[in-house]
């Protein structure tokens, strides 16, 4: 993993012009950290079936991030969430100003796309990459789920309706990071579907985490602003926090369970990566 960061922070993005700050602020969210959660779960796919592939994955692992990381920039603008903190240090539109960020976010979005359709990987594969991350991470899933998210501030959503949210914002584009990994390992469609599905346990758990933190969590200790769920259908909003802690067991026991029926190669490898993140919440 230490090699992936490495690789990150030596290819970050670059867009050299006489704009004063807009070059700095594209790379500034990308460097300044995060858990890489999304790369690292494609990369333990990769390792784990096609570790001769690891090099030819950085570039999409990178994308991944990135498209992500513009998710967050948007995310914590005055429009959606009004954040200040984000991955320990003043949101970008704090930093620099909004028009940078939601173009600096627009910048990562569209740049994902372009890091996938150069990696030196097989043509269908790459095809395959940009379909999955364009539905998973746009209308099929991220996009969709934080159009909700902001939309039905401050009104109950039907228990249904919540977990169709937190599938959409944040489970579908974790479930297809474990399917860009199976798409570079070239595992057939029936192991895609096992992972992704997989994933959408993993994503849900690990937005239903997400939601404790805010409510319990300070500033410094989760390096993001917390306790700015109020007017959210958050998990804890609907069903407490120890309603919520109860869910976020249930999910890691399944989670756990689905994990000891993969093959050893992914089973060891998932192991590692999801052991600090399964009961993160107690
Ligand atoms: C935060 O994502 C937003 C959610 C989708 C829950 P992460 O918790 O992965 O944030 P970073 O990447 O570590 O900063
Ligand atoms: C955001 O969820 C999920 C995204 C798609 C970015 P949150 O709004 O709960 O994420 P944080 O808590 O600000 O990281
Ligand atoms: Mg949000
Ligand atoms: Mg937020
Ligand atoms: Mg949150």
């Amino acid at each position: 993993m230490q090699r992936f960061e490495a690789y990150l922070l030596a290819n970050l993005p670059k867009a050299p012009s006489f704009h004063p700050t807009f070059d700095e602020a594209l790379s500034a969210m990308l460097a300044a950290g995060g858990k890489r959660f999304r790369p690292r779960l494609l990369l333990a796919v990769v390792d784990a079936y096609a570790p001769l592939l690891r090099e030819g994955a950085y570039p999409v692992a990178m994308a991944l991030e990135m498209f992500h990381t513009y998710s967050l920039i948007h995310d914590d603008l005055p429009v959606m969430d009004d954040a200040d903190l984000r991955r320990g240090e003043p949101t970008l539109h704090r930093r620099f100003d909004e028009v940078t960020a939601v173009l600096v976010g627009d910048a990562l979005n569209t740049h994902a796309f372009y890091l996938i359709a150069t990696a030196p990987l097989h043509s269908d594969a790459k095809a395959a990459l940009v379909e999955t991350l364009a539905y998973n991470g746009g209308i099929g899933g991220m996009v969709l789920g934080q159009a909700i998210d902001c939309h039905f501030e401050g009104v109950k959503l039907t228990p249904e309706q919540v977990d169709f949210l937190h599938e959409y914002k944040t489970g579908r584009l974790i479930a297809a990071s474990l399917k860009m990994g199976a798409i570079i390992a070239s595992l057939d469609g029936a192991m895609q579907k096992r992972l992704y599905d997989f994933g959408l346990d993993v994503g849900l758990l690990f937005q239903i985490q997400d939601d404790i933190i805010d409510a319990t969590r300070s500033e410094a200790d989760a390096g993001k602003t917390t306790g700015n769920d109020e007017a959210k259908n958050s998990y804890v909003n609907h069903f407490g926090l120890e309603g919520s802690m109860e869910r976020a067991d249930a999910l890691a026991r399944k989670v756990e369970m689905e994990m000891a029926d993969f093959d050893e190669a992914l089973r060891e490898r998932l192991a590692i990566l999801l052991e600090g993140y399964l009961y993160r919440h107690r």
